[in-house]
């Protein structure tokens, strides 16, 4: 694994008076208030992450070449026609040379993306649905990056008329595609090419996207002809170049063997074809502790990074998910049963990998701690396991814990980012509900959902 930093700061979700806390809430009221399944997430703590990562990246240069192109506000949001700017501006009126460009898919509730919307930040997606949600939630469209290999021709155009900052475009067909619609539309589309710079980035096989049999992205060499396509083509204005390597990657290393690959894009563009993109995009991918391995050094990343930018003109995207928003939310479940079988001991929750899926698919680890604490119960080494009908349903293997009696409320954590959001309604059943406190604050974000949910649209009421 590659290196990580296990920091000591103030854990998002403290525990006062042996109940675990979010903010002034107890875990408990909440879990009584809302019932369990529950996740609660923790808005100061999100904030409180988004200001850890800017200040990591405070080394930026914020007077070169690429910070000179500033945002009209008076073009945002326009449709067709719409020409705009290839700055990176964090805040309208406020020339910044990054952008946190939020990945919406990590958790995309809309009470979390209006208050990142109302920090300025920016939008990752990858989806018609994650523009919808987006826009929604006031995140403006001139801050909205959209990247995935698979848009359809409907997502294209709902991008173009929303007026996007850029299309970050996976593919010589899809740049070919949006060039038409563009014109057919009579609009100018923003683009950079994602490229895939063939690093290993050491984590989980399914979330490792930048080495060549993946399917993200293009070699250095196609980008260079897609630059060439977009250059002469008259509804299509390359704004940028794009790269994301993975997800919950713990060593900066790949990440700057990534930024040197497109930063030589970049370079190369500008000499061969006289192109001046206004950005860099680095994606997401930041890791994040989950209790038993460290985080990435995001200091050190950002020195580095504004190391190898410095003199050349070009803003910064970052596009983290899970560091924003992975351990500002946690899953609180309800023990149904302890159940001894053989010489493995099963603490069985209400909650499982269909509230969850991390554990099951990924090898995902979550810290699972008991809401109120037991001085007098003994630790075991135990499975805790959900209700769902497969022997994969699980959600922590072979770890000691305060064995709880049937009734406890236990907590699981690092649950905020593709936590809800990977919940599924397998086996019937409803999904759970989210909760976000901020501040003094508590907003039911989400409610549970109920039988009539499950059959919503299969009946004609
Ligand atoms: N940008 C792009 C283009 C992405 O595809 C992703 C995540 C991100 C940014 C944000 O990555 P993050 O900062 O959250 O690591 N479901 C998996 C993670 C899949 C990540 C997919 N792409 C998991 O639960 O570990």
């Amino acid at each position: 694994m590659g290196a990580g930093v296990l920091t000591a700061a103030s854990p998002p979700f403290p525990r006062r008076g042996g109940v675990l806390h979010c903010g002034a809430h107890s875990l408990e009221r909440l879990a009584i208030q809302y019932q369990t399944p529950l996740y609660v997430y923790n808005g100061d703590r999100i904030l409180e992450r988004k200001r850890t990562l800017e200040e990591a990246f405070a080394g930026l240069e914020t007077d070169g070449p690429g910070t000179a192109l500033t945002p009209d506000p008076t073009t945002s949001r326009a449709g067709p026609g719409h020409r705009p700017s290839n700055r990176a501006s964090a805040r309208q009126g406020a020339p910044s040379p990054l952008l946190v460009a939020y990945s919406v898919k990590a958790n995309p509730n809309l009470a979390v993306l209006e208050l990142l919307a109302r920090d300025g930040a920016g939008a990752d997606i990858v989806s018609g649905g994650e523009l919808y949600r987006a826009l929604r939630a006031g995140i403006p469209a001139e801050r909205i990056v959209f990247a995935g290999v698979g848009k359809s021709a409907d997502e294209l155009r709902q991008g173009i008329e929303a007026g996007i900052m850029s299309f970050h475009v996976e593919s010589a067909q899809e740049l070919d595609a949006l060039g038409a619609l563009a014109a057919e539309m009579g609009a100018v589309a923003p683009v950079a090419v994602r490229v895939n710079p063939d690093v290993q980035s050491f984590t989980h096989e399914f979330t490792s996207t930048g080495h060549a049999a993946a399917k993200f992205g293009v070699s250095p060499g196609e980008a260079h002809g897609m630059y060439r396509c977009a250059a002469a083509h008259p509804a299509l204005r390359a704004v940028g170049v794009d790269v994301h390597i993975g997800s919950q990657i713990r060593d900066p290393a790949p990440f700057l063997r990534a930024l040197d690959v497109v930063v030589e894009v970049a370079e190369r563009a500008r000499r061969e074809l006289g192109i001046e993109l206004g950005y860099v995009d680095l994606g997401g991918g930041f890791g994040i502790s989950d209790g038993e391995a460290g985080a990435l050094d995001v200091h050190t990343l950002g020195r580095e990074v504004a190391d190898r930018l410095r003199g050349r003109g070009l803003d910064l995207i970052l596009e983290p998910g899970r560091f924003l928003v992975g351990d500002a939310g946690v899953l609180i479940t309800c023990v149904l049963y302890v159940k001894q079988s053989g010489k493995k001991t099963f603490v069985v929750t209400d909650a499982g990998m269909t509230e969850l899926i991390r554990p099951s698919h990924y090898g995902g680890v979550h810290s699972v701690s008991p809401v109120r604490e037991n001085g007098r119960a003994r630790v075991e080494r135990v499975d805790v396991v959900g209700p769902v009908c497969e022997q994969g349903d699980f959600l922590a293997r072979d770890r000691p814990l305060p064995l709880p009696r049937p009734g406890a409320l236990l907590s699981v954590h690092q649950a905020g980012a593709y936590g809800f959001t990977m919940a599924s309604n397998y086996n019937s059943r409803p999904r759970p509900a989210e909760v976000l406190v901020h501040g003094e604050h508590v907003t039911l974000a989400r409610r549970r959902e109920r039988y009539d949910d499950l059959i919503r649209g299969e009946t004609d009421d």
